[in-house]
């Protein structure tokens, strides 16, 4: 296991740790919330928890968590005891990127109706500023995709339409992804609104005071941030 890759699982172990027996628990999804799954697996393999609920936010997270033994449900109204989840940027007051793994809808759909939102990232994931390294992802709807990234392009967001080989990324809601170059000088919250407000775009990476805190890992150690 490559160093970040050890400091991942250290971030997702001290997410777990919080975890109680009886929980529903969210899911996350990407190669950090991966470690979670697996560390909840265990525990509950090992006996150490026992009634465990998981609620997967992608398809990949659902599959991993039956894998290793973790009982899933599907998403539905009721509120979640914790979700954990990684985040492609985190900023000091705990605003999040998330998405380029493609499953920001559920997982904001998930995570909002957490009592406790939990991230684990490591250390590379912290920034200033949102948009310092990573792209906004936007979901869009396949259905006149191109008229809605004319729409965002107006709006000064440059980008572009993820697509990792011929045919474009698709998510596990048959949507599209636009990448969003975010510019130098912009307010989240009033973003977020325009982006919400645009026709055709579902929903945003924009994660903002969703989050109770983050393990974040170090070579130094694990740093618990709080807004
Ligand atoms: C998935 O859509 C994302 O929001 C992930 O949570 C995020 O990309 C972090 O993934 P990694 O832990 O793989 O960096």
């Amino acid at each position: 296991m490559s160093d970040l890759e050890a400091l991942k699982k250290e971030a997702a172990l001290r997410a777990v740790a919080l975890v109680q027996s009886g929980m529903r628990v969210g899911l996350g999804t990407g190669s950090t919330a991966k470690y979670a799954i697996e560390e909840l697996g265990r525990k509950l393999a090992s006996g150490e928890l026992s009634g465990i609920v998981g609620v997967a936010t992608s398809e990949a997270s659902d599959s991993l968590a039956r894998q290793v033994g973790v009982p899933v449900e599907p998403f539905d109204p009721r509120p979640l005891d914790l979700a954990i989840d990684g985040a492609d940027e985190i900023d000091p007051d705990l605003n999040l990127i998330k998405g380029l793994g493609g499953a920001l809808l559920r997982e904001k759909l998930t995570e909002v109706q957490a009592r406790r939102f939990v991230v684990i990232a490591d250390h590379t994931k912290l920034v200033t500023r949102l948009g310092e390294k990573a792209p906004l992802p936007v979901e869009i709807t396949r259905f006149g995709f191109l008229s809605t990234i004319e729409r965002l392009r107006a709006q000064g967001l440059g980008g572009r339409l993820r697509q990792p080989g011929a045919q474009p990324y698709v998510t596990d809601n048959g949507n599209y992804i636009f990448d969003a170059q975010l510019p130098e000088h912009f307010e989240a919250a009033e973003l977020e609104r325009q982006l919400k407000g645009t026709l055709g775009v579902v929903e945003t990476g924009f994660f903002l005071g969703m989050a109770e805190r983050a393990f974040v890992a170090a070579p130094d150690g694990v740093r618990e941030v709080v807004p």
